[in-house]
């Protein structure tokens, strides 16, 4: 897949780097595609319009409060394409940016409007989306989405790259899928517990229910 990475910080270089090994071909979206080049060597760097234009997927990992701002920049070329949103909303001082009846997919979704829009990846430690795995153990990434088959491409992509994907819902469930992105950077550097750690979905056997039928009698 054409995939376009708008950012080229901590999770556009790791989420590259995987998707790159997963056979997806990249292009980097910068504000400053020249001075980025020189800082990744041999990486297909384009502005913000272009990568975005020149990609069947665009995955936006730029800081919550530039999100706005990197969707203006893409100029309409999302228009149709499944639009990755992996941000956590922070403010400056590190600290919880929305409400809970909120969620900064929605937010994005209403700039992006025409776009296909996931939310995913954002409980995954950028060091930890090289392979997507701790030991042996599958990172599980939470997604969220209107569009099915949008959300089950970003699922097949997070698989390739080692992650564990679970579907939450709609793109309304990031409401609860971006409070445990904050949990996580609480332990990771609040607890100071460090970036290798990741969550894990333990599924048991259900016990069986009785069917509706049987409930009857
Ligand atoms: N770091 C993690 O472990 C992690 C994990 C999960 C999710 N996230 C989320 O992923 C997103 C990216 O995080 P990151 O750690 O990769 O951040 P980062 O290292 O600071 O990189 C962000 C990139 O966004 C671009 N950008 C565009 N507008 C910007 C602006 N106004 N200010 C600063 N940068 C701007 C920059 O690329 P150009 O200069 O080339 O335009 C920059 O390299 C955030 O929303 C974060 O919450 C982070």
């Amino acid at each position: 897949m054409k995939i376009a990475i708008i950012g080229t910080g901590n999770v556009a270089k790791s989420l590259g780097q995987a998707l790159s090994k997963a056979n997806n071909e990249i292009v980097y979206g910068s504000r400053k595609p020249e001075e980025a080049k020189q800082k990744m060597p041999g990486a297909n760097v384009q502005s913000i319009e272009e990568a975005a234009r020149n990609s069947e997927l665009i995955i936006l990992a730029v800081p919550y409060e530039a999100a706005k701002e990197a969707v203006k920049e893409m100029k309409k070329a999302e228009e149709g394409k499944i639009l990755v949103d992996v941000s956590n909303p922070l403010d400056k001082n590190w600290r919880w940016a929305k409400g809970f009846n909120e969620s900064a997919a929605e937010e994005i979704a209403k700039h992006a409007k025409g776009a296909k829009v996931v939310k995913a990846f954002n409980t995954v430690f950028a060091e930890n989306m090289k392979t997507g795995m701790l030991g042996q153990d599958r990172i599980a990434t939470f997604l969220a989405g209107d569009d099915e088959q949008a959300k089950s491409t970003v699922m097949n992509l997070a698989k390739a790259i080692g992650m564990d994907p679970v579907d939450v819902g709609s793109l309304e469930k990031a409401r609860y899928i971006e409070p445990a992105g904050l949990l996580m950077i609480e332990l990771g550097y609040g607890k100071k517990m460090g970036t290798a750690i990741g969550l894990k979905l333990l599924r048991g056997q259900q016990p069986q229910q009785p069917s509706q039928q049987q409930q009857a009698h």
